[in-house]
Formats: structure tokens, C-alpha cells, sequence
């Protein structure tokens, strides 16, 4: 069994929403074999990221940059991971009001130096969330289920 890890901010409807689809994408029925974790961006470990296969991060922009909480989550576990977590293949889902290019560079800077690899695009969503949105999110879970899967 191989398990995907999702370490989110959720500090709204709107990212609930995203979070929502991402993990249903992740736990469909046509992948076999992922276990999936989710954790809050405060609370996740680097237990929890050794534990993984996969991982996806889930943030708001704000001013600018990821999340404080996400942050916080790379400035935990950066040294400790940082040896043995090379080539783990992550996702990244955005939500912003105008602009997230700022946390989706400062994300994928962060995951490179970490040696993590992207498993699928960043899915940016700004402004209200449409269906759209919520079927690019669930398809980001199931890539990176798919990406994990033994079968
Ligand atoms: C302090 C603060 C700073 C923010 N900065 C940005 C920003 O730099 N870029 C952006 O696109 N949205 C920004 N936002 C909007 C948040 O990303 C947005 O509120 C969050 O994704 C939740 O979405 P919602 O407000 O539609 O519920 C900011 C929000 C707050 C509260």
C-alpha cells in the first residue's frame, strides 16, 4: 500500500472547496492500492512526510507567497527530509483573489531544493471557484494517486 500526503491550508469555503476535490480525486475507486493522509499545515511532521510516497500542498496566497502555515510546514521539515525525501513526486493546488504567481514560485523553489519532483502542473485557481476548478483539482489528486499507485 502506498500512501499519498495532504498538507493543506484551509482558511476558507472557497480552499475547502479545493481541498475537498483534490482528496476525492485522490481516493477514487479507479486507483488501488493509495492510502491517503491528510493533515493541517500546522500539524504535519516530518514523520508524516517520511511516511509518504506522494504529496500534495494545498495553500492560499497571501501577500504574496504561500501561506504562513505552509511555511511553517517546509520550515519543519526542510533539514530533516532534506536527505531522504529526494524525488518524492508532489502536486500543488493555489487559491488566490488576483495573483498567486508569487506562492506558486516560492512552493516549487522550496520542493526543488527539497529535490522533490512535480507529478503533475500547479493547479492556480483566482477568484470564485467554478467546476472547472474543482475537476482540476480532483484531477490533480488522482494524477498523484495514479503516480504512487503499486498496481
Ligand atoms: C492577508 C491576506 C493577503 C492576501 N494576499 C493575496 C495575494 O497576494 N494574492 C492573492 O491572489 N490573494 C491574496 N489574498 C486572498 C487569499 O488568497 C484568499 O482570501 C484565500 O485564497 C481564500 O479565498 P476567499 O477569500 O475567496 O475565501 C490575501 C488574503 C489575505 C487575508
Amino acid at each position: 500500500m502506498s500512501r499519498l500526503l495532504i498538507v493543506h491550508h484551509t482558511a476558507s469555503p472557497a480552499t475547502h472547496e479545493l481541498f475537498e476535490s483534490v482528496r476525492k480525486g485522490a481516493t477514487t475507486d479507479e486507483i488501488e492500492g493509495v492510502e491517503v493522509v491528510t493533515r493541517a499545515a500546522l500539524q504535519a511532521t516530518a514523520s508524516d512526510v517520511f511516511a509518504a510516497d506522494g504529496i500534495v500542498l494545498g495553500t492560499p496566497a497571501n501577500i504574496g507567497y504561500m501561506s504562513g502555515a505552509l511555511k511553517h510546514f517546509f520550515d519543519t521539515v526542510y533539514y530533516p527530509c532534506l536527505e531522504e525525501t529526494r524525488r518524492l513526486p508532489y502536486g500543488l493546488y493555489v487559491h488566490g483573489n488576483n495573483d498567486a504567481t508569487g506562492a506558486v514560485r516560492a512552493v516549487e523553489a522550496i520542493a526543488g531544493g527539497l529535490g522533490w519532483e512535480p507529478a503533475a502542473r500547479p493547479v492556480v485557481v483566482i477568484g470564485a471557484v467554478t467546476k472547472a476548478d474543482l475537476e482540476a483539482c480532483w484531477e490533480l489528486g488522482a494524477t498523484l494517486a495514479a503516480t504512487i499507485s503499486p498496481s
